[in-house]
């Protein structure tokens, strides 16, 4: 009690005075998104704003880096110089992606070695898509086509994210994203129109496979994404989960026609009406049961991360003390 009245002083005044300075902060910071203003690392931005581009892009690089697990997994088993070669272009981007993007969260105030220990101890998550297994060659054709495609549609509207290092980055991830999936589609008609019967078998098993986790990819319905409200507001996402699921149908059932398969859902069609192809209910206890940690690859995926950190130990302590002596020998000239 006797602390309640003492605590009414100046610190209370100045507590006051402080948070009207936060409101009209807060107030200008929303008259730039509103304005269609970037925001930069450097310029004032609320915490929960920060928070939220920190989760999203540390995500998002996490994705990227255990997204080269499932693929790194053919590079030895490509079947010729040809395909192999795109394969190591290919997974070589996804690590390159992943740096661009831990740079961009960093100049938010968190660490590498942060987000890093996040991804390691199981509190971050990735892109739930790479928990399933790549279980034949036609696989590594059917995720650059669908999963990279799924990612391009995705990340085209975040090139327009307020905040400007995450934007700047994903202009030339999305560049790479669309090799990425060109060069899937393309493995994937030289099978159909060249291939075995066997092999056209295998395209097909692997979209029947892929088909639902890339539709998962856009995330939970408009419904039951709570956060997506504040992030549309803030200009961090600039279309629903839905709309760009909705996109992504449309835009990939005309390449399946062309390429000759069939997708796994017997509600898939066209509307004339609404001028948007209909399909089929995802099954959300799926997609809920491999983000919270029980896919088919969840436990491999980060047992092989967690090594490849263990077992990099040595480059990171040799890069660190090579920087050192430089960095002494630029002092001593
Ligand atoms: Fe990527
Ligand atoms: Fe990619």
């Amino acid at each position: 009690m006797y602390t309640q009245a003492m605590s009414v002083g100046p610190q209370d005044v100045a507590a006051q005075t402080k948070s009207a300075e936060e409101a009209a902060r807060e107030a200008a910071f929303e008259a730039r998104i509103d304005a269609g203003d970037f925001i930069e690392a450097k310029d004032w931005m609320p915490e929960h704003y920060r928070k939220t581009l920190v989760r999203q892009i540390s995500q998002h690089a996490h994705s990227e880096i255990v997204g080269m697990l499932p693929e790194g997994n053919w590079i030895t088993r490509a079947p010729t110089l040809k395909r192999k070669a795109i394969l190591l272009a290919k997974v070589q981007d996804e690590g390159g992606h992943g740096l661009y993007l831990y740079s961009a969260a960093e100049t938010l105030g968190t660490s590498r070695d942060q987000m890093l220990a996040a991804l390691h101890s199981g509190k971050a998550k990735y892109s739930s898509i790479f928990n399933y297994p790549t279980l034949t060659w036609a696989d590594i054709g059917v995720v650059g086509w669908l999963v990279d495609g799924a990612a391009i549609m995705n990340q085209v509207p975040l090139c327009r994210c307020s905040f400007a290092p995450y934007a700047r980055a994903m202009i030339r991830v999305c560049r790479e994203e669309s090799f990425h999936q060109r060069q899937g589609y393309e493995s994937l008609l030289v099978m159909m129109r060249e291939g075995t019967a066997e092999q056209k078998a295998m395209v097909q098993d692997a979209v029947n496979r892929w088909w639902w986790p890339s539709l998962m990819m856009f995330g939970p319905a408009d419904k039951d994404s709570p956060n997506s409200e504040q992030s549309m507001r803030w200009g961090i996402k600039r279309i629903s989960n839905d709309d760009l699921r909705q996109k992504f149908v449309d835009a990939t059932i005309p390449q399946a026609e062309v390429l000759g398969i069939t997708v796994p859902d017997p509600d898939l069609k066209w509307n004339a009406q609404t001028e948007h192809y209909d399909f089929g209910a995802i099954d959300w206890a799926e997609f809920w049961r491999v983000v919270g940690g029980d896919g088919p690859c969840n436990r491999e995926r980060l047992a092989t991360r967690v090594k490849a950190w263990d077992e990099g130990a040595w480059v990171r302590e040799a890069a660190l003390a090579h920087a050192r002596k430089h960095m002494n020998k630029e002092q001593v000239a």
